[in-house]
Formats: C-alpha cells, structure tokens, sequence
C-alpha cells in the first residue's frame, strides 16, 4: 500500500512545475463548451494551498467556456512511474489583476510570444497577419492565469501485484481506498 498518497501526488506535480523534463509538466484540461467536451495540453505552472495554476490566451475558447460552466478536470499520467491523477477542479480565470501580473513577471520571454499573435488561438490561420506580432505591452492584455481550485484527486497507481486506487477530498484531506 502507498503509505501517503496526498503527500506522493503534491510531491509530482511540485516536480511538474519545477522541471519541464517532468511527466507532470504537461497537463490535460478538460472543461465544457456548450454542450461538448473538449481538452486541451496546458503547462503547470504553480502550486498554492489547494489550487494548481496554468496560463492561457484570454482570447481562447477556455476562457469563453468558462463564463458558463467553471467545472473541469485536470489529467497527468506518467509512464515512467505508472501513475494517473484526476483532479476534479473549479477554475477561476485572473485578468488585469495582482496574480496575473505575477504569473507575467515570472513568465519567460518565449513564453510571452504566443500572446503576440494577432487573433485568438482557436482562429483560423491567415496569411496576412501571421507574421505579424503585437507590441509586448499589448500581448499583456491577452494574458490571463488561470486557479483551478482541486475538489477531488482520483490517483491510480499501476503496480503488477495489483493496481492502486484512492480518492482524496481535498478540502478534507480525507484520503479513501478504492478498487481500480
Ligand atoms: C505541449 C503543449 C503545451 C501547451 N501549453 C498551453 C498552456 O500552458 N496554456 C494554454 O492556454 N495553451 C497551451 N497549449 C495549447 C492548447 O493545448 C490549446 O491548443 C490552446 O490553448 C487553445 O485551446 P482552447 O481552444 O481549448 O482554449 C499547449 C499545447 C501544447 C501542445
């Protein structure tokens, strides 16, 4: 049996934000457009209390879909140690605000291009504008951070005498077994 298995997850995705190498790094974010489901790759960012951060285009179809239904999942799975996370999560988009201009100060410079181009991320490729790029000041204005507050963790842990299963409530820090 995994003998804490709330302090082994918040030690993998520490290991996601701190190292780009890292299974955890790259995560799966689920949410809701209208009636579909839709995912998308996002790069974890940071860590606090009870919420994991991400950064995104505030022109993109997250951002629109959240203004709806704030409900979403955050998925990792690493092959190098066998372990999925689940993590049910609300998420709060932070524009214009003091964690936006954090998460900016901290972001690198080639990072902050992808919020130069000129029209939303899920719009369709035009010739004339993509090689055009926004002033950097201007980029800012289409950066936002994103808190997804954790509800829920479903960790699996793949093991050959027999997988792993828990769930841990994360405002209780109730951790329970579960059969995979
Ligand atoms: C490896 C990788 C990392 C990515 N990281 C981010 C990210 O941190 N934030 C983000 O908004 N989009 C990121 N993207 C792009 C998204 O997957 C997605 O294409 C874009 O955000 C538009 O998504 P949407 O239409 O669901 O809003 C990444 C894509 C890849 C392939």
């Amino acid at each position: 049996m995994i003998n804490n298995p709330l302090s082994m997850v918040m030690k993998k995705i520490q290991e996601g934000i701190d190292s780009r190498h890292s299974d955890y790094h790259i995560m799966n974010v689920s949410y809701v457009l209208n009636t579909q489901i839709k995912t998308s790759c996002t790069v974890i960012r940071n860590l606090t209390d009870n919420a994991i951060w991400f950064n995104t285009d505030f022109r993109s179809q997250k951002v629109v879909a959240l203004e709806k239904n704030n409900q979403a999942c955050l998925h990792f799975y690493s092959k190098k140690d066998k372990i999925q996370m689940s993590v049910a999560c609300t998420l709060v988009i932070h524009h214009h605000d003091d964690f936006t201009k954090q998460a900016w100060e901290k972001a690198s410079l080639l990072s902050k291009q992808c919020y130069r181009q000129i029209g939303p991320p899920c719009e369709a490729y035009h010739e004339e504008t993509a090689q055009l790029k926004l002033p950097l000041k201007t980029a800012y204005e289409n950066f936002a951070t994103v808190e997804a507050t954790m509800h829920t963790i479903d960790v699996l842990f793949l093991k050959f005498g027999g997988n792993e299963r828990y769930l841990i409530d994360m405002h209780t820090k109730h951790c329970q077994s579960v059969l995979p």
